[in-house]
């Protein structure tokens, strides 16, 4: 595995790190003594939960380096030693008891992403000898995937437009020996998807649905369904310029379900799983609809738009309708669904929607495990009515109260399946966190992956 470029090979050349927790840190230093101790002195390391300290030998070179774990309590901690770390080969000198080795490597590794397409930049070059008993090919194969997700939440919305998404959609395909359907511009009318044809119709490049179909036929049906929104203006309901400038990151769920589809994929779930990526530019044109406007939907009910900034629950519904339609037993969909989730729960924190006890139960689980962190929210239903319209089934936005739930209720109309979970993702990362450089990230990915594997097995 020298190939993966956060990846030592483990020879003796590779620099020790000690990992020490703040209660740790004081009786390590007094142990230690000489040049360490004085220099953790000068420098205040107190196990601080990040911190990286290197210590220089008597040549100027780095010796070794000190490491804090805080109180311990993060799994993802080990990212910032990834991201903080100078380039070279480093070893853990002795991994904490009870920490998950594969998890160390994959927070590692995860820290140490940038996004370099449209600038020279050094990579950050810290590689680390995977933890004694790591599974080296899944921490590798889940930094791959979530860099490549992070890619696409990065890209410029002038480079990621509907046809890129739709290519990135179709390079997954071919990479994972996925079938594919594409319905696309007017094909969306005949074949019964107003809603994401009415959403997309105002910009340069079609509307569309992309659907990828994997896994093992035959076996249980799991359908993930994306918002892909390559660029949200609002349509006629405007964005202020602040709200707009960081619109690309709109086709987050969407990459979030490309990523997902490529790990299952990877590992072999034993499932059958269908990626259902509806992907639109909410422009502004002649064609754009209009708040009054009023649509017919794929499952038949009539939506008023009240306001043209609620596209993402628009394109879902189709989608969500379609995958209802094909059987599938779980349906999981993700998307940067709504602002009132940021204000809610802040840009790290995930909120989550099922009416599926098991299901929420086996997402905590799997959250807890994989240290990403999301939360559950309630579909409430005494706020349906909020969705009300005097004209038409619905309305497609609700009240200035609990943006988020009402997005969810919204879907919730849209989906006849056994199961079903929605997940608000922000899909950015405001500033650096472990494991988490700033910037365009896709969340509940690696949780998620691990849900699946554990609920369906992979094959053989
Ligand atoms: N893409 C946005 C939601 C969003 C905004 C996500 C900011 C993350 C950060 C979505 O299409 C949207 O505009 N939602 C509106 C809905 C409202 C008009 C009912 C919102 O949240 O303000
Ligand atoms: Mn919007
Ligand atoms: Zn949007």
């Amino acid at each position: 595995m020298t190939d993966v470029p956060f990846i030592a090979p483990d020879t003796p050349d590779a620099l020790p790190v000690h990992a020490l927790t703040a209660d740790q840190t004081q009786a390590f230093l007094d142990e230690r003594g000489g040049a360490v101790a004085a220099w953790a002195g000068v420098q205040a390391f107190k196990g601080q939960a990040g911190r990286v300290l290197v210590v220089p030998g008597a040549d100027g070179r780095p010796e070794r380096a000190l490491f804090g774990l805080g109180d311990g309590t993060d799994p993802m901690v080990w990212g910032w030693l990834g991201a903080r770390l100078p380039a070279g080969d480093w070893r853990i000198a002795l991994p904490p008891a009870g920490a998950d080795p594969t998890l160390i490597l994959t927070a590692f590794g995860l820290g140490t992403y940038q996004f370099t397409r449209y600038r020279t930049k050094e990579p950050l070059g810290a590689r680390l000898v995977p933890p004694p008993g790591a599974d080296v090919a899944t921490a590798a194969r889940i930094v791959a995937g979530v860099s490549f997700g992070r890619d696409l939440v990065n890209a410029p919305p002038n480079d990621m437009g509907p046809d890129a998404l739709e290519a990135a959609a179709l390079a997954v395909a071919a990479d994972t020996g996925a079938r594919v359907e594409v319905i696309r511009g007017a094909d969306l009318i005949s074949q019964n998807y107003p809603l994401i044809h009415a959403v997309g119709k105002a910009s340069a490049e079609d509307p569309r649905l992309v659907i990828l179909r994997g896994g093992r036929a035959g076996g249980p049906k799991v359908a993930l369904v994306g918002k892909g929104v390559t660029f949200d203006s609002g349509g006629r309901n405007i964005k202020p310029g602040s709200s707009m400038a960081l619109m690309k990151k709109d086709m987050g769920g969407a990459a979030c379900v490309l990523t997902l589809f490529r790990l299952l994929s990877e590992a072999g779930l034993d499932a059958e799983l269908t990626a259902y990526v509806s992907i639109v530019e909410n422009a502004i044109s002649g064609p754009a609809m209009r708040p009054g406007d009023i649509y017919p939907t794929r499952k038949g009910l009539t939506v008023e738009i009240d306001n043209t900034d609620a596209e993402g629950r628009l394109i879902l519904a189709d989608a969500l309708t379609r995958a209802s339609e094909d059987g599938n037993e779980l349906v999981i969909d993700m998307a940067t669904l709504t602002g009132a989730a940021r204000v809610a729960l802040g840009p790290d924190l995930p909120p989550f929607y099922t009416g599926d006890e098991t299901l929420a139960g086996q997402i905590l689980a799997a959250s807890a495990a994989t240290g990403e962190p999301v939360w559950r929210m309630p579909l409430w239903s005494p706020y349906r009515d909020d969705l009300d319209s005097p004209v038409a089934d619905m309305k497609n936005s609700g009240s200035a109260f609990a943006g988020s739930v009402t997005a969810a209720l919204f879907l919730q109309r849209f989906v006849d399946a056994p199961s079903w979970v929605h997940f608000d993702v922000f899909c950015w990362t405001p500033k650096d966190r472990a494991g988490r450089p700033q910037g365009g990230d896709v969340h509940a990915v690696r949780l998620l992956e691990r849900m699946l594997r554990d609920r369906y097995g992979v094959t053989g």
